[in-house]
C-alpha cells in the first residue's frame, strides 16, 4: 500500500520535492519549498489537466473547424480592451494585484454590467447540463432557479460588505447574484446549479478543498482549486474569472502553474497612491498580450480612461534637470510617459535604485553610457522613476533613461517639449522601437517638438503627421549625447 507522504513544492514553478531543499531542484529559486499534502491523495489530481480541452479524434488540422470564439463585451471599454473584447464562454481569467488596488471594485463594476444586459445561461441552446453538479458538494440549492445571469463569490468580504461597496459604486438596484463561501466543492455546487454566464472567485487563495490536508492558501489548494474551477469553467462554459493576491516580490502568490492553467492573466499596475490604474494582459489565449487598460480610480469607483498618453506626465512649468519623456507602446496603444532620473553623490558603495523600471537593465546602460560615451556614474547614487506608477518593460525605454540621466548628472534640463526612445545596446548602438512612426506621431500630436530616435525609426519622407516636431535619428549613444548638447 502506497503511504501518503508529505513532500515539498516550489511556490514559484510547482515544481515537488520528496525532502526540503533550500534551492529549488526544477526552477533553482532559492527559500520557495514549503511543505503540502500528498499529490496522489485524491484521484481528482491524477487528472488536473484533463479536462482543460475537450478531447477529441486525430484529425488533419484542415479538416478542424476554426470557430471563431464568441465574446461577450463586459460594457467596461478599458477591460474588453485587455480582454481582448470581452468574456469568452468557458474562459478563465486570472487577475492579480497589490490588495487596495481595485480588483474587487473593478469586478463588481463588471459583473453589474453583464448583469444589466440580461445573460442567458452559457450553451443555453444546448442540452442542459445542470446533471453535472460534482459530488461532495452540499447538494444545489433550490431547482428552478434562475440560469444565467452573473455570480459574485466573496471569500474576503461578506456579503454585507459586497452591498456597501455596491452602494458606494452607485449600483444599488444591482442583479448580481453574491455567494459569500470559500468552500470549494459548495461553490462548484452553486456553479453547477445556477450555471451563471460570468461567475468572479475572489479570492482564489481564499477558496480550499475539503479534499486537501493543506491550509487554505497553500499552493497545493491554490492549485487545486483553481484546477477544479478551471474544469467545471470549461465543462459547463461559465466564465469564470479568479482573483489572485500578490506577492511582496511582485508574483501572483501561488505557483506558476495557475497561470499556465487559465486562458488569460490580466495585472493591476499602478501605485495606490495615484488615482491611475493599470491592467495588463501578460498572456491572453483570446487577445493580445501586454495590451493595456487605462483606470482612474474616483469616488464612485473605477472610471476607463479613453484618451491615457498623457497621464503619465508629471506637469513641469518649465523643464527640469533629470526628466524625460518617451513614448511607449505596449500592446496597440502609444504613451507617453516620463522617465526621471536623480544622480548624487554617494557613498563608498553607491546605490542604484529603480522604480517602474528593471535594475539590471539601469546597471547595464550605466556601463554603456561609461564605455561608450565616458560618462561616469561610478561614485554616484543614481535612482530613476517612471511617473505615475507604471511599469516600462519595453527596451525602447533605454535612451529616454539614458538622457534623463545625462541630464541629471550635468544639471542640464532636456530642451522644452522633448522626448526620446529607442533601445540600446552594449556595443553603444541606438536600436529601432517597434513601430516607431506611430510613436512619432501621438507624440506630434500632443505637441512635443523635439524627438531624439533611432536611425530606422525616422520618418522616411515628410509626413504632414509628424508637422512640428523635428526629429534627429541617431545611430550610436556618444551621438545621442552630442546631439543633446548641441540643443542646449
Ligand atoms: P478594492 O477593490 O477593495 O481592492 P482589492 O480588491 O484589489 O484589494 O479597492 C479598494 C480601494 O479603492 C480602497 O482603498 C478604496 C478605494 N475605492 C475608491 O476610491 N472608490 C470607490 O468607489 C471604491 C469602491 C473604492
Ligand atoms: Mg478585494
Amino acid at each position: 500500500m502506497a503511504k501518503d507522504k508529505t513532500h515539498y513544492s516550489c511556490t514559484e514553478c510547482g515544481g515537488t520535492s520528496a525532502k526540503w531543499l533550500g534551492k529549488c531542484p526544477h526552477c533553482g529559486a532559492w527559500n520557495t519549498l514549503i511543505e503540502s499534502a500528498p499529490e496522489a491523495a485524491s484521484g481528482a489530481t491524477k487528472n488536473r489537466f484533463a479536462a482543460l480541452a475537450p478531447s477529441s479524434e486525430v484529425m488533419a488540422l484542415s479538416d478542424i473547424e476554426a470557430s471563431d470564439v464568441q465574446r461577450t463585451p463586459t460594457g467596461i471599454g478599458e477591460l474588453d480592451r485587455v480582454l481582448g473584447g470581452g468574456m469568452v464562454e468557458g474562459g478563465v481569467v486570472l487577475i492579480g494585484g497589490d490588495p487596495g488596488i481595485g480588483k474587487s471594485t473593478l469586478l463588481l463594476q463588471a459583473l453589474d454590467a453583464l448583469q444589466r444586459q440580461g445573460l442567458p445561461a452559457p450553451g443555453a441552446a444546448g442540452p442542459s447540463q445542470g446533471a453535472r453538479a460534482p459530488s461532495g458538494g452540499s447538494a444545489p440549492r433550490a431547482a428552478g432557479q434562475r440560469r444565467g445571469g452573473t455570480l459574485y463569490v466573496t471569500g474576503e468580504e461578506s456579503g454585507a460588505q459586497v452591498a456597501l461597496r455596491s452602494r458606494r459604486l452607485g449600483i444599488e438596484g444591482s442583479q448580481v447574484q453574491v455567494l459569500a463561501e470559500i468552500q470549494l466543492e459548495k461553490i462548484l455546487a452553486t456553479l453547477a446549479a445556477r450555471q451563471p454566464a460570468v461567475a468572479v472567485i475572489d479570492s482564489i487563495q481564499t477558496v480550499y478543498s475539503d479534499q486537501l490536508t493543506s491550509a487554505p492558501g497553500s499552493v497545493a489548494q491554490v492549485r487545486e482549486c483553481a484546477a477544479h474551477l478551471t474544469r467545471a469553467a470549461k465543462a459547463s462554459g461559465t466564465a469564470i474569472v479568479l482573483v489572485g493576491h500578490v506577492t511582496k516580490e511582485g508574483a501572483l502568490a501561488g505557483p506558476r502553474v495557475l497561470e499556465h492553467m487559465v486562458d488569460t492573466v490580466l495585472y493591476f499596475e499602478g501605485d495606490t497612491h495615484s488615482s491611475y490604474r493599470l491592467i495588463r494582459a501578460i498572456k491572453n489565449r483570446f487577445g493580445a498580450v501586454n495590451e493595456i487598460g487605462v483606470f482612474a480610480m474616483t469616488e464612485r469607483g473605477l472610471k476607463g480612461v479613453n484618451n491615457p498618453s498623457a497621464i503619465f506626465l508629471s506637469q513641469h512649468s518649465e523643464p527640469v534637470p533629470g526628466s524625460c519623456v518617451l513614448v511607449t507602446l505596449e500592446g496597440t496603444r502609444p504613451m507617453l510617459v516620463e522617465v526621471q532620473a536623480l544622480v548624487d553623490n554617494g557613498g563608498p558603495s553607491p546605490r542604484r535604485l529603480s522604480v517602474g523600471l528593471e535594475r539590471d537593465r539601469l546597471a547595464m546602460l550605466l556601463a554603456v553610457l561609461h564605455r561608450h560615451a565616458g560618462v561616469a556614474c561610478m561614485d554616484q547614487d543614481v535612482f530613476v522613476n517612471a511617473v505615475g506608477g507604471v511599469q516600462i518593460r519595453e527596451p525602447a525605454a533605454d535612451l529616454a533613461v539614458m538622457l534623463a540621466i545625462t541630464s541629471s548628472l550635468r544639471g542640464k534640463p532636456l530642451p522644452k517639449g522633448f522626448l526620446a526612445f529607442g533601445e540600446v545596446g552594449l556595443a553603444g548602438e541606438v536600436r529601432p522601437a517597434p513601430r516607431g512612426q506611430e510613436r512619432l506621431k501621438e507624440a506630434a500630436k500632443l505637441g512635443f517638438s523635439v524627438a531624439v530616435v533611432p536611425k530606422a525609426n525616422a520618418p522616411k519622407k515628410n509626413d504632414k503627421a509628424f508637422e512640428g516636431l523635428t526629429i534627429h535619428a541617431v545611430e550610436r549613444v556618444e551621438e545621442a549625447l552630442q546631439l543633446v548638447r548641441s540643443l542646449d
